[in-house]
């Protein structure tokens, strides 16, 4: 079976075609940092109206790049939430349009669920690498969200814990916005954060010790402003180097220790990362050299698919409607969302 997946909950213009099996055959995103770099973060109406402008071309490319017709498309998948909620209307506009013109079922899928299982994704230009068997924790990093589950099967989902208040990745960003790196932080952080010595400056590592799988990272923030107002706002670029370093050792150890916790808890040997902020070299190094300490086998999946694309949402709605999940018998047009409702009950 191949599916279309169709992204376009934030500020990425995804499509890509993925077979059942996890191959991807296309893989196209097109970003709109450009659009919302002058503003610092993502604006709601400029990231709708790019994706009305990219989505057809974006959805040509990926056909054209896996040499396929849309006859030979079996389903299409399309994010259907949480996100920009008219950003997400565009791409499932289009999908829920393609559906029924191919006459082919078109499946909603949760963006989280896609980041989960991205680690499944095999292609040709990333390196091939094993894939956990189920159940597995998963720690999930990304701009909008942050949380650990069990994940023992397509739709045997558990959330274990979850931010408190930012996301990892909304930290990451704030902390580059606050040195005056641009947007998004994330990136650039990381790379600072490589040549900056980390024992310079003394971070707090938030919530590091409570027994629970929750996470904050606010006050982190906080902290690195209150050294960066020391300063008088001005850092020298080593002083930056530094301040990101120890900003990063904080984050990264405490996601890795409570993903740990949470394999230790639960009894299960195996842990996933997804989400963008999964592509930061200190994270993958550190729960790497950790999870080896402490027999854990841990998946990463390529920086490409960590970060937002549709190669994870066609395979999760591919992996779903396997699974029980296909399209609803009525063709009712699917609702967009932008909060999982079913993460609020702690299942989805
Ligand atoms: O999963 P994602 O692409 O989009 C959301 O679903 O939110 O994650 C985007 C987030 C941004 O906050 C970005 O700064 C962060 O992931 N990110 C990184 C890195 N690459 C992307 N954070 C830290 N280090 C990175 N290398
Ligand atoms: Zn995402």
């Amino acid at each position: 079976m191949r599916v279309l997946g169709i992204e376009s909950s934030c500020d990425e213009t995804a499509a890509a075609v993925v077979t059942d099996a996890g191959d991807v055959l296309s893989n196209v995103v097109a970003s709109q940092v450009a659009t919302h770099a002058p503003y610092g973060g993502v604006v709601p109406e400029l990231a709708s109206r790019a994706h009305l402008l990219s989505i057809v071309p974006v959805v040509r490319g990926a056909l054209r790049e896996a040499a396929l017709d849309p006859p030979e498309i079996d389903a299409i998948a399309v994010t259907q939430g949480p996100g920009l909620v008219g950003a997400l209307l565009t791409g499932m506009s289009v999908a829920q349009a393609m559906a029924w013109a191919w006459e082919r079922p078109l499946l909603g899928v949760d963006h989280l669920v896609g980041h989960l299982f991205a680690v499944y994704l095999r292609s040709t230009d990333a390196p091939a690498q094993a894939r956990p068997a189920m159940p597995y924790i998963a720690l999930l990093v990304s701009g909008g969200h942050t949380a650990l589950y069990e994940v023992r099967g397509p739709h045997a989902i558990t959330i274990l814990g979850q931010t408190r208040d930012d996301a990892a990745g909304e930290a990451y960003d704030k902390v580059g916005k606050l040195l005056g790196l641009g947007y998004p932080g994330g990136p650039v952080v990381d790379r600072l954060a490589h040549r900056g010595d980390a024992s310079r400056f003394e971070l707090p590592t938030p919530m590091a010790h409570g027994r629970n799988f929750d996470f904050s990272f606010s006050g982190l923030k906080t902290a690195v402003n209150r050294q960066v107002k020391a300063r008088g706002g001005r850092l020298t670029e080593p002083e930056q180097a530094d301040l990101c370093a120890a900003f990063q050792r904080s984050v990264v150890s405490v996601l890795v220790k409570k993903s740990l916790r949470a394999c230790r808890a639960r009894g299960v040997p195996r842990l996933v990362l997804g989400g963008g902020v999964a592509a930061n070299r200190g994270l993958r190094a550190e729960a790497e050299r950790q999870a080896k300490k402490h027999n854990v086998e841990v998946f990463l999946p390529p920086p490409h698919f960590a970060t937002d694309n549709a190669a994870m949402i066609a395979y999760a709605g591919a992996l779903r409607a396997a699974d029980g999940g296909g399209p609803a018998a009525d063709h009712a047009p699917l609702r967009p969302y932008s909060r999982s409702p079913d993460v609020r009950r702690g299942k989805f």
